[in-house]
């Protein structure tokens, strides 16, 4: 069976769904590994390193010719209209907002696996892609913060004088944000954070931050995602934190509601309300943004109330692929771990009474087999008819 390791194309996409390691692992499974040529380039893994690991190099991949094929970020409608019956796809799918290709997928009579519908469940941790994309944007984004700040994130205390650490707050603390505290600490500032998940404030102490108490109740909805707040909720929650975010240095927002657009944490008013120099990083800008005024890929300057200088709003984007070779990594062990479900003696065996298949597979012999999307598809502004020629 051959498997395809693609060329991603979508602008600013460096990763790569699969290294040289995990080929060894595939060619393990039984599998002949085709990588379309220098699809790990931005990554740094050559096509020299690939052959090495058992791959072969291909000009192009020609999917009707695959058994799977292995992605990052969605396929375009057009490669898996171009697919064969029966085929295996494993890449995030972005089921909600690329609809065209699931219907496409559907179409063909290909078996799509989403990364981003892996449970959250302890078998599935090595397959968990969210997660392991989650762990490098929490760490880039300190980094981010740390260059663009006028100041030293530790302690120095020198012969020219004492210098105190900086002051972190990081909203949001889930897989990003944990990471953000840990990446924060290791630095040597000194860090706070809130979420409004009970768990929240053990795992922030446990990452040696300390947890903001909030005269607000908590919010937590199955499988231990947050719920949204209601509106009076949402305005309450910031006219809480504005002390907090007042006093920080930096701060960085990664709150995240699944299916919703990111809550909003931070007025511009907050913003404003900082002390010139200080920088905050909005790593949700592309859902919406935790932050008013955050736009993805940019840095924007805010007055601050005093007049005496301006606030760093980062809006961050691809912030997993600004990390590519680590994120590859991880994201093509985890692909590599789900596929070992799928491939049994170097052929593909289908067991959905496993819940992990089951809950990972987007579509399967013609049917869209994830509901939210299967209803997204049926709605009926979302009709094939009404979306012909929608990219
Ligand atoms: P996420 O990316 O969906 O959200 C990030 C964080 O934003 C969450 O902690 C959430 O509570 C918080 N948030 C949402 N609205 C907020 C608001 N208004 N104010 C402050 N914070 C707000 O979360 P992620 O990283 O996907 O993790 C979600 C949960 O899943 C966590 O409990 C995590 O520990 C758990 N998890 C479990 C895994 C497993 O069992 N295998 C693997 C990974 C995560």
């Amino acid at each position: 069976m051959k498997l395809g390791i693609a060329r991603e194309h979508r602008e600013g996409e460096r990763r790569v769904a699969g290294t040289p390691e995990t080929v060894q692992q595939l060619v393990g499974l039984g599998l002949e590994v085709l990588v379309e040529s220098r699809a790990g380039a931005a990554a740094g893994y050559s096509d020299d390193a690939y052959v090495r690991a058992g791959a072969r190099i291909v000009p192009e991949l020609d999917p009707g010719t695959l058994d799977i094929l292995a992605h990052v970020r969605p396929l375009e409608p057009a490669t898996a209209a171009a697919l064969r019956r029966g085929a295996v796809t494993a890449g995030f799918a972005s089921p909600s907002s690329e609809l065209t290709t699931v219907r496409a997928l559907a179409a063909a009579g290909v078996t799509s696996f989403a990364m981003e519908l892996v449970p959250r469940i302890s078998r599935a941790q090595s397959m968990d892609a969210l997660s392991s994309q989650a762990l490098v944007a929490g760490y880039r984004c300190v980094l981010e913060a740390a260059i663009r700040l006028p100041r030293f994130f530790p302690l120095f205390m020198t012969a020219a004088g004492t210098v105190p650490p900086a002051r972190v707050l990081v909203l949001g603390v889930g897989v990003a944000g944990l990471q953000a505290i840990g990446t924060a600490k290791r630095l040597g500032a000194r860090v706070s954070a809130n979420d409004i998940r009970p768990a929240s404030a053990d795992e922030v102490a446990s990452m040696g931050g300390t947890f903001i108490k909030l005269d607000l109740e908590t919010a937590e909805a199955a499988g231990g995602y947050a719920r949204e707040l209601s509106a009076d909720r949402g305005a309450l929650q910031r006219k809480l934190l504005a002390p907090h975010v007042a006093q920080a240095d930096v701060l960085i927002t990664t709150a995240a509601v699944p299916g919703r657009r990111a809550p909003l944490l931070v007025s511009r008013e907050m913003v404003q309300g900082m002390r010139p120099g200080s920088v905050v990083v909005d790593l949700a800008a592309e859902s919406g943004g935790n932050v008013e005024g955050s736009v993805p890929g940019q840095d924007i300057r805010v007055d601050t109330a005093d007049g005496e200088g301006t606030v760093t709003l980062v809006g961050l984007k691809d912030a997993a692929s600004a990390m590519p070779a680590d994120a590859s990594r991880l994201y093509a062990k985890n692909v590599a771990n789900l596929l070992a479900l799928v491939v049994r003696g170097g052929t593909l065996s289908l067991d959905f009474g496993d819940e992990v298949l089951a809950g990972t597979c987007l579509t399967h012999d013609g049917e869209v087999r994830h509901a939210p999307t299967a209803e997204a598809l049926a709605m009926p502004d979302n009709r094939a008819s009404d979306n012909e020629g929608v990219a």
